[in-house]
Formats: C-alpha cells, sequence, structure tokens
C-alpha cells in the first residue's frame, strides 16, 4: 500500500472526505447496512482499512461510512509499517491521525491495532544492545502511542500474535525480538503499561490459527487458554480475547462443540471475545464466481454462528470490507492471484463494484440470529465498561 503523506493527503481532497457530503451511494438501499444489523444485538460491526482508502473519498470511502460502527488502522499504526519508526523515538503520525480524525468525523469506533508485533518492529529496536534500553524503548513507545490515542481509541491489541507453538518454549511466547532483548517478561510488562498509560481501553490478546479442529490449532487454542490463566494468576491486566479469524474455504475441518466450549472457557475467566480479522481465502474453489462465493458465505456462515452464540462476543470486525482493497490480494505492485485460475481472491464481503456479496448476506443473517447482548461500546467514546 502506498504511503500517503498529511501533505499528499491535503492535496487528494482530505478536506472533503472529512465533510459529510459523502457520495450517497447507498443512502437508498432498502436493507440496512451491517452495522445496523449488528447494532440491533448489541454487537460492534467493523472493518479495517488502510490510510489511502479513507483519504480517497470515492465510493470505497462512503461505503465505509455507510456500513461500519468501527475501523482498524490495518498498517497505519504499525511502529515500523505505519508509524515508519525509524530512529527511536521517532514517530509519524500523519497516517494514523488521518484515520482518527476519519473516525472522529463520521463518529466511529477505533480499535488500536497493535502496540507490539513481531512484524511491525523497527529495525533499530532488534539493534539496541543491551535490555535496559530495549526495555526502555518498548516502554516509551507504549506509553506514546497510549497517551496519544487516550479517549479515542477504546481497544489495543498489546501484543499482536503473542503465541508460537513452532517455537517450542514451554510458556507457547513467540521468539520475537521484544523477547530477545527483554525476556519472556516483556509481555506482562507490555500488558501493565498500556493499562497505566490508558486505564479506560481495553486490553486484548489477539492471535491467530486458534478456530479449527486441526491438531496444531486444537494445541493453539489450548495454549492461550494456559497464557491467560497465567495472566489472570499474575495479575497481568487483560479485558478481551481478540481471533483474528483468518479463516479459509475448503478441507478445514471445524469442530462447532470444540469452538463453542472454548468461547465458553474464555468467557468463564471474565474476558470479552472480540472477532478482530475475519475474512474467508477461496483458494481451493471452483473457478466459477457464483459458486466460489456461495463458499465463501458458507465459510463465514458455520464459523459466525457458532461464535455469536456466546454472548460475550460482542464485535466483528472484517479485515477490510470489499475485495477491492484486501490484503490476501495483496497491494498495487504484489498482487496475488489463486494459483489455479489466475484470478484475484473473493474474501469479503463486498465485491470489487462494491456490490453485497453472498457473504454479505451471510454476516447479516448471523447477527439477525443472534440474540441480544450489552452493547460492546457506547458510542461515540470509549470505556472498557460496558453500559
Ligand atoms: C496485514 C495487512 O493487512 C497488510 O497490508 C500488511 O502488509 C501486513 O499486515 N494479522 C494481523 C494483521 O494482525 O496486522 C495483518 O495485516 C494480517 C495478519
Amino acid at each position: 500500500m502506498a504511503r500517503i503523506t498529511r501533505r499528499e493527503a491535503v492535496a487528494a481532497g482530505l478536506a472533503t472526505v472529512l465533510s459529510p457530503a459523502l457520495p450517497a451511494a447507498f443512502a437508498t438501499t432498502p436493507s440496512s447496512p451491517l452495522k445496523d444489523h449488528a447494532a440491533a444485538k448489541g454487537i460492534l460491526y467493523g472493518a479495517a482499512v488502510q490510510t489511502s482508502e479513507v483519504a480517497a473519498n470515492d465510493d470505497f470511502t462512503a461505503l465505509v461510512v455507510a456500513e461500519c460502527a468501527c475501523v482498524v488502522p490495518e498498517t497505519a499504526m504499525n511502529w515500523n509499517l505505519g508509524l515508519r519508526g525509524e530512529m527511536p523515538g521517532e514517530e509519524d503520525f500523519s497516517d494514523a491521525d488521518i484515520i482518527m480524525d476519519f473516525a472522529t468525523k463520521y463518529g466511529l469506533a477505533v480499535r488500536g491495532h497493535s502496540l507490539l508485533w513481531y512484524q511491525g518492529t523497527p529495525p533499530w529496536f532488534k539493534a539496541l544492545p543491551d535490555r535496559a534500553s530495549a526495555e526502555a524503548a518498548m516502554v516509551r513507545f507504549i506509553k506514546k502511542m497510549c497517551a496519544r490515542y487516550r479517549g479515542r481509541v477504546f481497544c489495543w491489541d498489546v501484543v499482536n500474535e503473542p503465541i508460537n507453538l513452532r517455537d517450542g518454549r514451554t510458556d507457547n511466547l513467540r521468539r520475537a525480538a521484544f523477547l530477545d532483548q527483554i525476556g519472556p517478561e516483556y509481555f506482562d510488562l507490555a500488558h501493565h503499561i498500556a493499562r497505566a498509560a490508558d486505564p479506560d481501553a481495553l486490553l486484548v490478546v489477539n492471535d491467530y490459527g486458534i478456530e479449527y479442529d486441526t491438531p496444531e490449532e486444537n494445541k493453539k487454542r489450548d495454549a492461550l487458554l494456559r497464557l491467560l490463566e497465567r495472566m489472570k494468576k499474575l495479575g497481568t491486566p487483560v479485558d478481551a480475547v481478540g481471533i483474528q479469524a483468518h479463516l479459509r474455504v475448503g478441507g478445514y475441518p471445524f469442530s462447532q462443540r470444540k469452538f463453542r466450549q472454548f468461547l465458553a472457557d474464555v468467557a468463564a475467566m471474565g474476558l470479552k471475545i472480540q472477532i478482530t480479522e475475519l475474512d474467508v481465502t477461496d483458494e481451493q474453489t471452483p473457478p466459477l464466481v457464483v459458486v466460489r462465493d456461495r463458499l465463501v458465505a458458507d465459510e463465514y456462515a458455520r464459523f459466525l454462528d457458532v461464535v455469536l452464540d456466546e454472548p460475550k462476543v460482542d464485535m466483528v470486525i472484517t479485515w477490510g470490507l470489499s475485495d477491492r482493497h484486501s490484503w490476501i490480494n495483496g497491494e498495487d505492485d504484489d498482487r496475488h492471484v489463486r494459483p489455479t485460475d489466475r484470478q484475484p481472491y473473493r474474501p469479503l464481503p463486498f465485491d470489487t463494484v462494491l456490490a453485497r456479496k453472498p457473504a454479505w448476506h451471510a454476516i447479516a443473517r448471523a447477527f439477525e440470529a443472534a440474540r441480544p447482548r450489552p452493547a460492546a461500546i457506547s458510542l461515540p467514546g470509549t470505556g472498557r465498561r460496558s453500559p
């Protein structure tokens, strides 16, 4: 994704994107947007967005405003990618702030994604000479982010994707730069620092590869439960579990019983549950679009039907909104296609011309079938207390 500077954004017409007069592409659509289907049951629906998509002021920007009650900066808050933390202490917040301003203007909630991520660590961090300087840099960054967006970001993925079973550690933590530089205590420290810097923000443990009924994913769900138990025992602050839910069509067994039990186990710890990065890769589907879209929709349905049965699930975020912009299809000069037929993937609720797909209807139907629950957050605003 091409990064845009504040100056480019202004040149591209940011002033107009921030005015309420957006193209009324969906204003006359008879059926309610996903955010309304969700809100009727106390569920917050939203999507990940890139700065350029928000600044474009095009039909897609309008669709985000129409369908979403929440946005997640897809990469704009990433320490290395979005904030371009090229030097210690020197972050560039212009991309992230464009999304924040957009969200404020339209009364959208913002998920903070993420404070620390092994794939988003600036190279200089990895080269810091000793533990003390690494810990100081991590603490400084977390404090800076939480303070800057306090009252505007209602939850933070503190350490994104903290678990990696393949690293073979007894605590199951991923061997990331933070762990190598600071030690495993980096994880609890990060949560404590975030809580102190913004006591109202929900703190989330967000991870992937925990959805299906495969030996590896079953083990990872278990590892996540053990991590949460340990946090509870140590008094490490945590409010919610984020289930990324990058799903895949074809051949991946899903156990309703096991997954439902996992959700119940998390809920029994007093934690909320958020679906944070939902999308469906359709690599193993036949070429016909109508068939592909049906299979993708079925995958959304079989997952959400189980997920929304658990009342502690109060948020569903898709990782993008339309197939026009999806990380699965890659970016401008790095487009990905299905190896079988060279077609782009169709992972999201809207197609590239922004028409509702069967996936949209599957999500809407899942919201409709869900029992009401206490609202995730009261909009506009923040806070981890449900009304
Ligand atoms: C991805 C973005 O979508 C891409 O644009 C970027 O190049 C890499 O990161 N899990 C996460 C997200 O938590 O941050 C990742 O997002 C997708 C996997």
